[in-house]
């Protein structure tokens, strides 16, 4: 264990310190290797992968993705740059997604499983919809849609919907119909719900009535009428609501159905059931969805992603870095409502005509084994899901994986840097030392991932992400341009040099929004139509290790300035969790009028652990890891963080009550209840230890109320 020296710390502290020194405090971990019988049945297990997809190759490599799919019309021209940096790929090419994803399977695969339906009431049974089923299923609704709504090609969609199979089908359903859907996750608020149908201009809004959730039914109707409110103060009406109900023939809602506006789809189905209808042949640069950002400042991205680039990226990269078979049990514990969910529990799973697993409920309802009775019910072999949740597991639940007879073969995080220790346990205890992992790196805008271990070929390292993917040629670059040399482990802006077939192809109703945020800044001709001009800033900093695996530290914003140095909100946390007693932790500025920003540091220890002692250990292990200026000005202890439903811990929240400003909407809370608490007790702390607030002005307002990524 080489700890930073005293006289390290002290370089640090003047000019001469970079960025690498906070970042590379994560040590440089070790290697794992793939086990021999995950070789032998891996879909690319042959290193010519990494030739054919090499840059001489690009960008006609994507043929080998888009050959996945089924075409109508084949494509002439495979990227077209002519319009850049709003690229079009497989031009010419005809294709249906909804058609790829289920009729396809059926001469083949009508009888086999396409998603397993796990509902949270532990009484509950498991539903499982046959490919035929799914078709019957999409093209009734399709029918409904149609019929009934009177949707056209090209019109919007919006969705607030739970992990329902009703949400899978209206998402396929909408794609048989060239509509494009806009799926809100069900946790958002009605408002947010309500910001984004007005943003895409939606004239229907499909929804629940309930559903489960750490037991639970909850009301969900009444955040239509909320989303629908907001929605037309911004001059937008929603024209129809189609409720499904999550028990039939009950109401799980308070709130009226309104006559002419408000529709059960159970009652209208009738006049659709058996209908089939045709799915339209849509070209490959139609825009199969829109998912919305909800980045850490400005209104949400609505990123629009395409149907034949989108479709075959998310197919290619299933199979080999999801290594996905046709008879694979396949679980992303994720949520539709994320871009995770879209390309890898439905889009990307069923165009290869596996068996995708989905869960409406909490992780840890009722207990922390539950994840691993489902994994062992179904006899799942493929298991995703992101750090936040298994640091969850971990803390709840140590020990519970070893008494369930599951055996995963393949394993990913995704989402956020998983801590070398939490990598650890997610390999030897939920893994049970036989499956691969995978942490894959990419964003809402990428369609797929961009960063990964090649499962078969690549070994892992925990901590880093590993290489680019296949056809993806990143660089990082510093704040002027100039490139950090690769493999130098010095940290800067992580770039993708080329276009991929996934990329999104522009910001809802905002090209300009789309060139300023993600190419402006490392573009040097605005008229090149040249791709190598157009460098994709992903706003994410990284570094890359001397074997060529980066190491990603977040969004450039989620930093913390702290006299000019810019320390990342994940180094800090990654060093406070060195100290054995912590479980969670969240670092976030506090204004200062010295230093600019100062850092706090929220701890939730291990349960069952006395928290004496640990705020002293970790101050002395932030200083000891990253240097004197990262020393914390306070170390609270808390008893629980308060979470996003998707579980990521809401630094803005706990950032204005270190800072004695309002919280804001904590509407999207799991937990809103911990707000109180933890506002009384640190508010009482810091004026017992002589802090007082005082007023902020604008811009120390705007770095603390917008503080962290929630997305
Ligand atoms: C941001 C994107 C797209 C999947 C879900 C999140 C961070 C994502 C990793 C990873 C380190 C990661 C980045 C990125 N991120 N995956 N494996 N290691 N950081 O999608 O909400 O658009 O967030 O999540 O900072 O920019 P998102």
């Amino acid at each position: 264990m080489s700890r930073k020296d005293d006289k390290e710390a002290d370089a640090f502290e003047s000019d001469q310190a970079s960025e690498a020194q906070i970042a590379v405090h994560w040590r440089e971990e070790g290697y794992y290797s793939p086990s021999a019988k995950f070789i032998g049945q891996a879909n690319a297990s042959d290193p010519s992968i990494n030739e054919r997809f090499s840059e001489k190759n690009f960008p006609e490599c994507f043929k080998e993705y888009a050959d996945l799919l089924t075409w109508d019309k084949y494509w002439h021209t495979t990227l077209d740059t002519s319009n850049a940096p709003f690229w079009k790929w497989f031009v010419g090419g005809r294709l249906n997604a909804s058609y790829n994803c289920v009729d396809r399977h059926l001469a083949t695969d009508r009888n086999k499983a396409a998603i397993i339906w796990v509902p949270e009431p532990e009484d509950e049974d498991t539903e499982v919809l046959t490919y035929q089923e799914l078709y019957v299923r999409v093209n009734e609704f399709a029918a409904l849609l149609k019929g009934f709504c009177g949707v056209e090609i090209g019109d919007v969609a919006t969705f607030h919907m739970p992990m329902v199979p009703d949400l899978p089908i209206a998402m396929l359903a909408c794609a048989r119909l060239g509509v494009i859907h806009s799926q809100v996750f069900g946790g958002f608020s009605g408002s947010a719900c309500g910001g984004r149908i007005a943003d895409s201009k939606s004239k229907i809004l499909v929804t629940i009535d309930g559903y489960y959730r750490n037991g639970e039914l909850q009301d969900h109707k009444v955040k239509a009428d909320e989303a629908i409110a907001r929605a037309l103060e911004e001059g937008v009406t929603v024209e129809k609501v189609l409720v499904f109900r999550r028990n039939p023939g009950e109401y799980a809602s308070k709130s009226p159905m309104v006559p002419g506006r408000d529709f059960f789809v159970d009652e209208i189905m009738p006049d659709y059931k058996g209908k089939l209808v045709d799915p339209v042949s849509m070209p490959a640069e139609a825009p199969l969805f829109i998912m919305y950002s909800s980045g850490t400042t400005g209104k949400p991205k609505g990123c629009q992603h395409s149907t034949g680039g989108y479709l075959a990226y998310v197919t290619g990269t299933s199979k080999y870095y999801q290594d996905i078979h046709p008879e694979d049990t396949y679980w992303c514990a994720a949520d539709i409502g994320w871009i995770t969910g879209h390309s890898y529990i439905v889009y990307g799973p069923l165009a290869l005509g596996t068996t995708t697993v989905m869960y409406e409920g909490v992780p840890t309802y009722p207990d922390a084994g539950r994840m691993w009775r489902i994994a062992e019910r179904l006899g799942v072999t493929t298991f995703h899901t992101a750090p936040t949740t298994i640091r969850t597991l971990r803390k709840l639940g140590p020990d519970e994986p070893a008494k369930y007879n599951y055996h995963f073969k393949h394993m990913t995080t995704v989402g956020e840097p998983i801590e070398p220790e939490v990598w650890r346990w997610y390999y030897d205890v939920v893994g049970k030392g036989e499956a691969v992992i995978v942490d894959t790196w990419w964003q809402t805008e990428n369609g797929g991932f961009l960063g990964s271990t090649l499962p078969a070929l690549n070994p892992m390292k925990p901590g880093s992400c590993g290489p680019a993917v296949i056809g993806i040629f990143p660089k990082i670059l510093d704040e002027n341009g100039d490139e950090v040399i690769a493999g130098s482990g010095r940290a800067g802006n992580i770039c993708i040099r080329n276009p991929w077939p996934g990329i999104f192809q522009t910001i809802w109703g905002d090209p300009d929004r789309f060139v300023k945020t993600y190419y402006e800044k490392y573009n040097r001709d605005p008229k090149s139509t040249d791709w190598h001009d157009w460098p994709y800033f992903a706003n994410d900093g990284a570094m890359q290790a001397a074997d060529g695996y980066y190491r990603i530290l977040g969004r450039v914003d989620d930093v913390i300035n702290v006299s000019g140095h810019r320390l990342g909100t994940k180094e800090l946390e990654s060093a406070a969790l060195m100290v054995d007693e912590v479980a969670e932790a969240a670092a976030v500025p506090v204004v200062d009028e010295v230093r600019g920003h100062a850092v706090e540091i929220y701890i939730a220890v291990k349960p069952g652990v006395n928290a004496e002692g640990v705020a002293d250990k970790v101050s002395r292990m932030i200083e000891s890891e990253i240097g004197k200026i990262a020393r914390p000005k306070n170390v609270w202890i808390v008893a629980d963080m308060p979470k996003t439903r998707s579980g990521k811990i809401m630094r803005r929240v706990i950032a204005s009550i270190s800072n004695f400003t309002d919280v804001g909407d904590i509407t999207t809370l799991a937990n809103p209840d911990v707000v109180t608490d933890i506002r009384h007790f640190v508010e009482s702390e810091k004026v017992a230890r002589g802090e007082q607030p005082r007023d902020l002005s604008a811009a120390e307002m705007e770095s603390i109320v917008n503080f962290g990524s929630e997305g």
